[in-house]
Formats: structure tokens, sequence, C-alpha cells
């Protein structure tokens, strides 16, 4: 028996997620006969295409069709938060080889190559990494003036004082001139925390705690604004997020 699968969806819905504009938008361009598939006026919002194959015209220009991926990886240790590097593994190609794996690599239509994760995790750093190609959600979490917070599993070679949760919520001099911004300790053993910060710089985390006296031997990032690593994935394993995970983000 052969099977065909038939790809399919409504041109107005095509065009919306195309980010040509809202559903009202989109009908009036059907409306006005601004959009061709294959070289036909289409005016009907319920005309089924082949978001793959058919040539899709606004207003004279070409739009090719590429929906949005969102994954959540368990980084491990030992992995480059980067697409590419001649040398080392990196999370890219973490993903490429569980992508081939799960065979989802051609039902998504999304090449890796435009897939990056959200931020950088130091190579020994664990946990919570983001891989989209949806630049526009990567800048709004990555840029400082939104202040996401992230949240880290700490361990630490040595204890810490008792007033490192002032210092942190007042913020510290890590060398950089500037403090950083309010970060909240929660102690959870003598060596072991949660921090929250809402910055990104260069290997924050450990630099806060070797300000206070102690180096990290164990980093795991929990959470990203409202995004959180989903325990049950083991370490080396990426999923993509539910619909419910995506909102969290937005
Ligand atoms: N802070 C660090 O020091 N390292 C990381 O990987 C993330 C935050």
């Amino acid at each position: 028996m052969i099977y065909v699968i038939i790809m399919s969806m409504r041109i107005d819905r095509l065009l919306c997620e195309m980010n040509i504009g809202s559903r009202s938008q989109v009908k009036e361009l059907l409306k006005k006969g601004l959009v061709t598939v294959n070289g036909t006026v289409i005016k009907k919002a319920d005309t089924n295409v082949n978001e793959h194959s058919d040539v899709i015209i606004c207003e004279g220009r070409r739009y090719m069709y590429q929906p949005f991926v969102y994954y959540m990886m368990n980084k491990p240790a030992g992995i480059l938060s980067a697409t590419r590097d001649a040398h080392q593994r990196t999370v890219l190609d973490l993903l490429s080889e569980e992508l081939k794996k799960q065979n989802q690599g051609d039902l998504t239509g999304i090449p890796v190559k435009d897939i990056f994760p959200v931020g950088r995790l130091d190579k020994d750093t664990v946990g919570l990494l983001l891989l989209t190609n949806d630049g526009e959600l990567a800048h709004r979490l990555l840029s400082p003036k939104k202040h996401v917070a992230k949240k880290y599993y700490v361990k630490t070679d040595c204890p810490i004082g008792e007033k490192a949760a002032d210092l942190f919520a007042g913020g510290i001099d890590i060398g950089e001139g500037q403090l950083t911004k309010p970060a909240v300790l929660e102690r959870l053993g003598s060596r072991e925390f949660n921090l929250t910060i809402t910055e990104g710089r260069f290997h924050q985390v450990k630099r806060m705690f070797q300000a206070v006296g102690a180096s990290v031997i164990y980093l795991k990032r929990i959470s990203m604004g409202g995004l959180i690593l989903d325990e049950t994935l083991p370490e080396g394993h990426i999923r993509e997020l539910s619909k419910e995970e995506v909102l969290l983000l937005c």
C-alpha cells in the first residue's frame, strides 16, 4: 500500500502565520486580488494551498513558508552553545542527531542550519537551553531591557558567607565597573543554591560566586522567563515545546 501525505492549509491561515498581516488584513488582500498561488489569483480565504510546494505571491513578493520551531534541550556538559565549530561538538550537532533519530528533519521542513540557541551556556554548564529559528523571540528574551529572569542551580566548592544574599540583592562588583543587577539567592544547603539573575554577562554566575569567595563546581539552568526545564528530559535530550510553553515565552 502507498500512503500519500498531502500537506495543505487554508491560504488565510498561511498568510497570517507568515506574518503578512492579521486575519482581517489578509482577507482584505485576498479580496483585492493581491494574492496569487501558482499564478492564479486567489480571493477565497478558505482555499487550501500546499505550503511546501505552491508558489505564493502577495503584492508582487514571493513568500516562502517557514514555520517557527521551538525546542527545549537539557544541555549536557562538554557541548558548545554554538551553531557550529570546527573542532568541538555543538548544541546544533546534537539537535541534528536527535532530529535524525526521531526522523523529524523532513517533517518540520526547517533546515537545522536556521536554528540557533537562545543565549549561551558555558561548555560545562548543563540544563535548559532553548533552540529556535524565531529571531524576534530570541531578541526579546536576550534584550537587557527586558530583564528576563534566568534561574540556576549552583553547587560551590565551599560555603559562602551569610551576607551573600544581601550582596547579590544589592548588586555586586564582578570586575566590570558596573554592578550586577539585583539577583535572588536561595540557600538550599551549605554549598547548594538557586540563583536568579536578569542579565546575561559573560560567566556571570561563576563570577558572582567568585566575588563572595567560592568557586562554582556545578551549574544547571532550570528556568528562563516562564519556561521551566522539564526534569523528565534526560541530559542530552531535546523535545519540542508545547504550545502552552511557547506562550509562556511571549
Ligand atoms: N553564568 C555562568 O557563569 N555560566 C553559564 O553558563 C551561565 C551563566
